[in-house]
């Protein structure tokens, strides 16, 4: 674990020099966020979240409380991987359904747009995708400006009045919302379809940031630490079942420690590590099912609700393995079953823990909130607790911390990150 986390910290202060970033495998993108929230902001906003298989519109009222509608749009499968155009298009269509139904229609209202995926950015309102991750690889789009992809959409269909004020990370979103009644939150944290962290540095650590540096002197930092191992760094932990996952996968070789951390991959390692057991004679009798042997086949939800029957009760385990075409499993299969989850989560919540630690350290205050998010870290009985563990392991001793659940704060950080904004630019 301590080997990991300087690797981590190493490749950290590549990604932040002017000169190594280029080789850096995490980028540490500057976000532009340089202000917390004060929990003053008020106003009502519209927000856009784009980061996995389901899309979400919202209509944020911030105040004293905050009020929150929004709706959930599916992205089908072709859409994520078909023409960009096509998929703004959808995003715009489904916000010009949205503002219709609610009937918002002569309001100019501000827009926070999440886009959850590793973009370089260029100011609050300017990010271009560096490439696509989660398995999306819609065409036209790696390279060029989101925001602008978006209101072209928009525009192509005539029918909407917003103003684009912001473009964030879900981790950004995560931090913020979770900052604007927290203050010592300085850490956002995702560990669901994908993982990544980012957190406040000081500029003065920022070798990158071409801007002025003062007023205040920090900015978060968008690490995209899912890339992380894709130089080698995590080879000397890497097992036989990662690199079929890897290769499997819509972008081999990419986002290593996120491929060995978050939901899209964590069933799939666990199915080849019962796959492998099987054809040893080790687990049910030596004979496999169809269904097992698909791709996919042991989702990540599984583990969850697996690790979730009592010590010694199978209830959840052996419904499971009914789906997957095993009925008569023996409970010393469902114990070697569980302890494979276990093996795999507990490995996740460990490595998600090295990351984090390495994090408190460099901002190195007396007492840090991270703000979470992710459906790994909320549905999982354990992880919680097991990250828990092993950050008290490894930081400093004097450092205290909390990992704080911040429920839907992608969505709501968007509206904060464009509240933010409109108050200082009011100020200034
Ligand atoms: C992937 C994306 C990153 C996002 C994370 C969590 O790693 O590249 O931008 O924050 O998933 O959704």
């Amino acid at each position: 674990m301590r080997e990991v986390c300087d690797r981590m910290e190493e490749e950290i202060n590549k990604g932040l020099g002017k000169d190594t970033n280029p080789e850096a495998t995490v980028k540490c993108f500057p976000t532009y966020v340089r202000d917390l929230p004060n929990g003053k902001e008020n106003g009502r906003f519209l927000a856009l979240d784009l980061g996995g298989t389901k899309f979400r519109v919202l209509l944020i009222e911030l105040g004293d409380k905050c009020s929150m509608d929004s709706r959930i749009y599916a992205v089908p499968q072709p859409i994520m991987i078909g023409p960009g155009d096509g998929l703004f298009d959808h995003l715009a269509e489904c916000l010009a359904s949205f503002i219709k139904e609610r009937e918002l229609g002569d309001e100019i209202l501000p827009l926070g747009f999440t886009f959850s995926f590793p973009c370089k950015q260029e100011s609050l309102i300017k990010a271009r995708l560096v490439c696509w991750t989660k398995g999306f690889q819609c065409s036209g789009v790696e390279g060029n400006d989101v925001v602008e992809l978006l209101n072209l959409a928009i525009s192509r269909r005539g029918d909407v009045k917003i103003k684009l004020i912001a473009v964030l990370n879900d981790t950004t979103g995560t931090l913020m919302s979770c900052a604007w009644k927290n203050h010592n939150c300085r850490i956002g944290l995702i560990v669901g379809t994908g993982t990544n962290a980012c957190y406040m540095e000081k500029l003065e650590k920022v070798e990158l940031w071409d801007e002025d540096r003062d007023n205040p002197p920090q900015v978060i930092i968008n690490t995209e630490w899912g890339a992380f191992g894709d130089a080698g760094c995590l080879d000397f932990i890497r097992t036989e079942y990662d690199n079929n996952t890897d290769r499997e996968s819509i972008n081999p070789g990419r986002q290593l420690y996120e491929k060995m951390i978050s939901g899209m991959y964590m069933g799939e390692i666990a199915r080849q590590v019962l796959v492998h057991l099987v054809s040893q004679g080790l687990l049910f009798g030596g004979y496999t099912s169809d269904i097992l042997l698909e791709k996919g086949s042991f989702f990540t939800k599984y583990i969850s609700e697996i690790e979730s029957d009592k010590v010694g009760d199978y209830n959840n385990c052996r419904n499971i393995l009914e789906e997957l075409g095993f009925n008569d499993a023996t409970d010393a299969d469902c114990a070697n079953v569980r302890h494979v989850c276990t093996s795999v989560s507990r490995r996740a919540a460990y490595l998600a823990a090295a990351g984090v630690a390495v994090l408190l350290n460099r901002i190195n205050e007396e007492s840090v909130t991270v703000a979470v998010d992710g459906s790994v870290y909320r549905f999982h009985p354990h992880f919680h607790n097991l990250m828990v563990e092993q950050i008290s392991h490894l930081i400093k001793p004097g450092i205290k911390f909390d990992l704080m659940l911040s429920e839907d704060g992608s969505g709501r950080g968007a509206a904060l990150v464009a509240a933010v904004a409109t108050r200082i630019a009011a100020k200034s």
